[in-house]
């Protein structure tokens, strides 16, 4: 039954959620299940020899991936199927001096990465994830992600009692005063370095002497759940962006292995600080791969820019649900429903990267795959926020579409999202990744010139009465008009299947 099948999909997004505490797991969870769908580890830095239908991943300094399927045609011909996502979310790193102790307390130092919600992080069982960095016999120090299955510290917030207003006048956090979190209590003789030290050289599994280094996140450790009365909401961290990790992933490994277009996703790194590090989406880190995957299939600079111009992106990041309590603070026109279906994200000074064009590639995907849209737009007096979609779309070239799936309390550390959205989403970039190629094969079925249309082009769609238009048709902007957005209406409808 489909909200079954909605169901398990979100289960399974919960589970890849908490496989991922750092943007390293993550990225290690998705390289895993790429490689148990017989995806080859490329490396860099060697040679790539790729023949058509192999899937493939590779990442960048273990906190990005790039991975996709080479289609059978060049790219030069087919183009690129591209979904973005990025794998890094808001909250709080440890300082490299840590643990210091102060007034009796062990503590932790740390700083914000990205825009938090900081209250969220206060009084919650909060542990300890990341990298370690280990020494080897005779070679290189590798590198080893760890994390601290237990609770572990905690930010404990003033007493009201010290602050009688702050429920009127408003929590105020200093990010250099108020977060340190305590650890324990000073141990005396007993350093707590070396505990600390003890402590995450077991849970990597390597020995303690041989830790020569370590990168670490605060991170909830309480697992995500479903959390609602009928089971229709679930609650995790990191749903913005895992969710859109796990979305591209999926949609990946679902899509056909016989594509004619080379199909691609990118999980980027330091999206929540400004996509500017070496695997982020303002880094050569795409670009790159998508230039090697074109020289693969023939040399020629101007075949990698035939494929760029024949490509298409789909930008997927969370989107912000109406939130009842702060109804004011949506335009009212546009009011994305949890469990309405995946979002479109526009916005005129381009925050996000949504066209005419890509919107409108968009809706036709969802419409094959029976998923509802939504529609988003940010309030006019209120700055908007952004994402890879834009970055991404400027540095490559290629038309983007900003898509994601409808949340609340985003940037808190424990978000909300709705069961059905997840599968819809996936079966709409299943949708991006496969057509193109279905459309690329009449394309080249028939003469270029202006020949008729194949029958099946033309057909009108059964459940939206709209017909589909050739690439050709969509690119002179001749297409239909693109919102027909069923938005808050499709709520509570089990996935269209
Ligand atoms: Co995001």
């Amino acid at each position: 039954m489909a909200a079954d099948r909605a169901r398990k999909t979100t289960l399974d997004l919960m589970d890849f959620i908490h496989a991922g505490p750092t943007a390293a797991h993550a990225v290690a969870a998705a390289a895993a299940r790429l490689e148990a769908a017989g995806f080859a580890r490329l490396d860099e830095r060697a040679p790539w020899r790729l023949r058509p239908g192999q899937g493939f991943h590779l990442s960048r300094g273990a906190t990005g991936l790039v991975a996709g399927r080479v289609g059978s045609a060049p790219p030069a011909e087919a183009g690129f199927r591209i979904i973005g996502a990025h794998c890094d979310s808001p909250g709080l790193r440890v300082k490299p001096k840590s643990p210091y102790e102060a007034r009796g307390y062990l503590q932790l130092g740390v700083e914000v990465y990205g825009g938090p919600l900081l209250a969220s992080w206060a009084d919650r069982d909060l542990t300890l994830a990341g990298r370690l960095l280990v020494r080897r016999r005779g070679g290189e120090p590798r590198v080893a992600l760890v994390r601290v299955a237990r609770p572990l510290c905690r930010i404990p917030l003033a007493a009201i009692h010290f602050q009688r207003e702050v429920n009127q006048e408003g929590l105020k956090l200093d990010a250099q005063k108020h977060l340190a979190p305590i650890l324990g209590l000073d141990g005396g003789r007993a350093p707590g370095a070396g505990a600390l030290l003890e402590l995450l050289a077991g849970a990597a599994g390597v020995r303690p002497a041989d830790v020569v280094g370590a990168d670490l996140e605060l991170v909830d450790a309480q697992p995500p759940a479903l959390a609602s009365l009928r089971e229709e909401l679930f609650a995790a961290p990191r749903i913005d962006n895992l969710a859109g990790c796990h979305a591209a992933l999926e949609a990946l490994l679902r899509a056909p292995a016989t594509a004619r277009a080379t199909t691609v996703i990118a999980l980027f790194d330091g999206e929540e600080i400004g996509s500017q590090v070496p695997s982020g989406a303002d880094s050569f880190f795409l670009d790159a791969a998508l230039e090697r995957l074109s020289l693969a299939a023939g040399p020629g600079r101007e075949a990698w820019h035939r494929a760029r111009a024949a490509s298409w992106m789909v930008s997927v990041d969370g989107a912000h649900a109406l939130h009842p309590n702060y109804a004011e603070m949506h335009d009212p026109h546009h009011l994305p429903a949890l469990n309405g279906g995946p979002v479109i994200k526009v916005n005129a000074k381009q925050r996000y990267a949504t066209s005419l064009l890509t919107r409108g590639r968009f809706e036709e995907c969802a419409a094959r795959a029976g998923s509802p849209v939504q529609h988003y737009v940010h309030r006019s007096d209120l700055p908007c926020g952004s994402t890879i979609g834009p970055i991404a779309a400027a540095r490559l070239g290629i038309p983007t579409v900003d898509v994601g799936n409808p949340m609340l309390a985003m940037h808190s550390i424990r978000e909300t999202g709705g069961v059905l959205d997840q599968e819809w989403m996936i079966a709409a970039l299943v949708e991006h990744l496969g057509r193109g190629e279905r459309r690329s094969a009449r394309r080249s079925a028939r003469p270029p010139a202006a020949a008729p249309r194949p029958r099946s082009a033309r057909r009108p769609d059964r459940r939206t009465g709209a017909s589909r238009e050739t690439p050709a048709v969509r690119r002179s902007g001749v297409g239909r008009p693109p919102s027909r957005g069923r938005g808050p209406s499709a709520r509570g409808r089990g996935p269209a299947r």
